[in-house]
């Protein structure tokens, strides 16, 4: 295993020890670290007999609940969560993430606001003074389809930059979401800062569903380290 999967189990295994407790509805994030966090989550599982259930951000999720035989729960059951772990593109200083590089974007945010705390399990790359440091991909932003060109030059038009249509795997079309809609991701300008604000503003642009700015929603970041140690923010 080379040292960034190391990293990513490190914070996983680290966020999964702490946040879980036996008798917990917990919310089960997407990307490649929380797969970690769901090997971790089995084996105590097994060892320490704990009940929890486990509420998916996405399809992904659902498979690795299902397939690792998690219980699986849902929202509509259990409307309140008592955690989520989730993973980041990027978190910055003041504990603003940048999500939906997988694409999960909309659900990962439904979970994480219906769960006491959001914990963050991250790999050293996406720790970052400011946003826009270490990530590059931009960020993401669903939208319902018949909006997407209007959105993208309402965006660019009011904050400068370079958006663009996430497109599938050779290009043989947009990405679709679980929910249904596209993907532009927003590569923005330097100097931006007031990522409150901007996230309201760019929330409320008609067509808009979510974007992957998650404003101090974050309770908890785990990052592993290169050094094999695990840095608390
Ligand atoms: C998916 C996400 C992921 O949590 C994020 O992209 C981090 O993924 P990884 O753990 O693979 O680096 O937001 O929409």
């Amino acid at each position: 295993m080379g040292p960034l999967e190391i990293a990513k189990k490190i914070a996983a295994y680290k966020a999964v020890d702490e946040y879980v407790k036996d008798n917990s509805i917990i919310g089960v994030g997407s990307g490649s670290t929380i797969i970690y966090a769901v090997h971790r989550l089995v084996e105590r599982v097994k060892e320490e007999n704990l009940n929890i259930v486990c509420v998916p951000t996405s399809f992904q999720a659902r498979q690795l609940i299902l397939n690792n035989h998690l219980t699986l729960g849902d929202l509509e059951t259990y409307p309140k969560l008592d955690c989520a772990i989730d993973g980041a593109d990027e978190v910055d200083s003041e504990m603003n993430l940048i999500k939906g590089g997988g694409g999960c974007l909309l659900q990962e945010k439904i979970v994480a606001s219906c769960a006491d705390e959001l914990v963050i399990i991250a790999d050293y790359t996406k720790n970052s003074q400011q946003l826009g440091e270490q990530y590059k991909k931009g960020i993401p932003i669903e939208v319902i389809p018949m909006a997407y060109k209007a959105i993208q030059k309402r965006i660019k038009d009011n904050y400068g930059g370079n958006i663009q249509l996430r497109m599938a795997l050779a290009k043989a079309g947009p990405v679709v979401t679980d929910n249904g809609n596209f993907i532009l991701d927003w590569h923005f300008p330097q100097g931006l800062t007031n990522w409150n604000k901007i996230n309201i503003e760019i929330s409320m642009i008609p067509g808009v569903v979510e974007t992957g700015l998650f404003i101090k929603m974050a309770k908890k970041v785990f990052f592993g380290m290169p050094d094999g140690s695990v840095k608390e923010q």
